[in-house]
C-alpha cells in the first residue's frame, strides 16, 4: 500500500494538485485525521510492508450518518476528490461517497484477498502468496522427513485465493476454500490409499474461511486415519513483510493512474491491470461479488 500512497502523492504534485492524507481509513477521516503530504512525506516508504498512513475497520460508515459526517468534513477540508486504496469494503464505502453524498471518488485495489473485479491481482496479494509460500516450503520438510500429515491454514475469510496459490505453487496434496463443500471423507481415503502406495506425508491446505475449521479438519484425519497429524496456522505474517517487486509495481501503475483518471474528470472508477494493459471499471462492476478458479482444485489433486 506504501508503493500506491506515494504514487498518489507524487503523481498529483507533479500535475499540481495539493494532497492530503487521511490516517486510519475512514474512522480516521470521521476522526479528522487529516494532515498535508509533501513529495517528502513519501520518502522511504516504497520497500515497507503495511500503510504509513495506518487502517482500521470502521462500522460506522455502514450508517447514512456516518456517511454524512464523512462528506461533510471532506467538504471542510477542501477535498475536491478522494482516492481510495482498499478491498471490497472500502470501494462500499467509496461507492456511496460519491453516488449519494456527490465526493468524487476512485479505487484503488489493496488487498491480500485478490477478491476484486477488473484486475487480475490485488495489491498485496503476490506478497502474501509469496510469504506463505515460503513458510509452507519449510514445513514440507519436517512433513516428508517425519513423514506426517500437515494440516495448513492460510488467511483468506472469505476468499479461497491464497490457499489456490500457495496449494498450487506449494504442492499440496489437497486444498479446502470457503463456500465449497469439505470432503472429509473422500480425503481420509486419499490419505489411506497414498499411504498404501507408501506416500506417507501429505499437505493440506486450508483457507481460513473454510466451512470445517483447520482444527476441525486435523483431528478429524488423525481420528479416521490414526496417521500423525499437525496443524500450522499461518496468520498475520501473511499480511506484512517487505512487498514483491510484482506488488511495488502494480501499486504505483495504479496509484498513478488514480490520480490521471480523477485529473480528467472521471470518478466512480477502479484501477486495475488486466494482461498487462491498464483497467478502469465502475466501482459497482469491480465489487461484484468474484470467485477463485475452481479448477486449479481439481489440477492440484491430479497431480498429487
Ligand atoms: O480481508 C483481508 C483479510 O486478511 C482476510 O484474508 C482475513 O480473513 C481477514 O482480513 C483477517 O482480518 P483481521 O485481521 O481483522 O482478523
Amino acid at each position: 500500500m506504501n508503493a500506491a500512497v506515494r504514487s498518489v502523492v507524487r503523481t498529483a504534485l507533479y500535475f499540481d494538485i495539493n494532497v492530503k492524507g487521511i490516517y486510519h481509513g475512514y474512522a480516521g477521516l470521521l476522526n479528522n485525521e487529516i494532515k498535508e503530504l509533501t513529495h517528502r512525506s513519501v520518502s522511504n516508504i516504497i520497500n515497507s510492508g503495511g500503510t504509513m498512513l495506518k487502517t482500521s475497520r470502521c462500522p460506522e460508515m455502514f450508517a447514512a450518518s456516518g456517511q454524512r459526517r464523512a462528506a461533510e468534513i471532506l467538504q471542510a477540508e477542501d477535498i475536491d476528490a478522494l482516492v481510495v486504496i482498499g478491498g471490497n469494503g472500502s470501494y462500499k464505502g467509496a461507492s456511496v461517497l460519491d453516488r449519494k453524498w456527490g465526493i468524487p471518488c476512485v479505487g484503488v485495489p489493496a488487498t491480500i484477498d485478490n477478491d476484486i473485479n477488473g484486475t487480475d491481482s490485488t495489491i498485496g496479494s503476490d506478497t502474501a502468496v509469496n510469504t506463505a509460500l515460503e513458510a509452507i516450503d519449510k514445513i514440507r520438510d519436517t512433513s516428508s522427513s517425519l513423514e506426517r500429515i500437515f494440516v495448513i491454514e492460510v488467511m483468506g475469510r472469505e476468499s479461497g485465493f491464497i490457499a489456490l496459490q500457495v496449494a498450487l505453487a506449494g504442492g499440496a496434496e489437497d486444498v479446502v476454500l470457503p463456500r465449497v463443500r469439505v470432503e472429509l471423507d473422500r480425503m481420509c481415503r486419499d490419505i489411506k490409499e497414498g499411504h498404501l502406495r507408501g506416500k506417507a506425508s501429505w499437505i493440506i491446505i486450508v483457507a481460513e474461511g473454510a466451512r470445517k475449521s483447520s482444527d476441525y479438519i486435523a483431528k478429524y484425519i488423525n481420528r479416521k486415519t490414526g496417521l500423525d497429524v499437525r496443524l500450522t496456522v499461518l496468520g498475520h505474517v501473511q499480511r506484512g513483510g517487505i512487498p514483491t517487486a510484482r506488488d511495488r509495481n502494480l501499486a504505483t501503475i495504479l496509484g498513478a493512474n488514480a490520480v490521471r483518471t480523477l485529473a480528467k474528470g472521471q470518478h466512480f472508477k477502479a484501477m486495475g491491470v488486466i494482461s498487462d494493459k491498464l483497467k478502469v471499471v465502475d466501482f459497482n462492476v469491480a465489487t461484484k461479488s468474484c470467485k477463485e478458479d475452481r479448477t486449479l482444485i481439481k489440477l492440484i489433486r491430479l497431480l498429487t
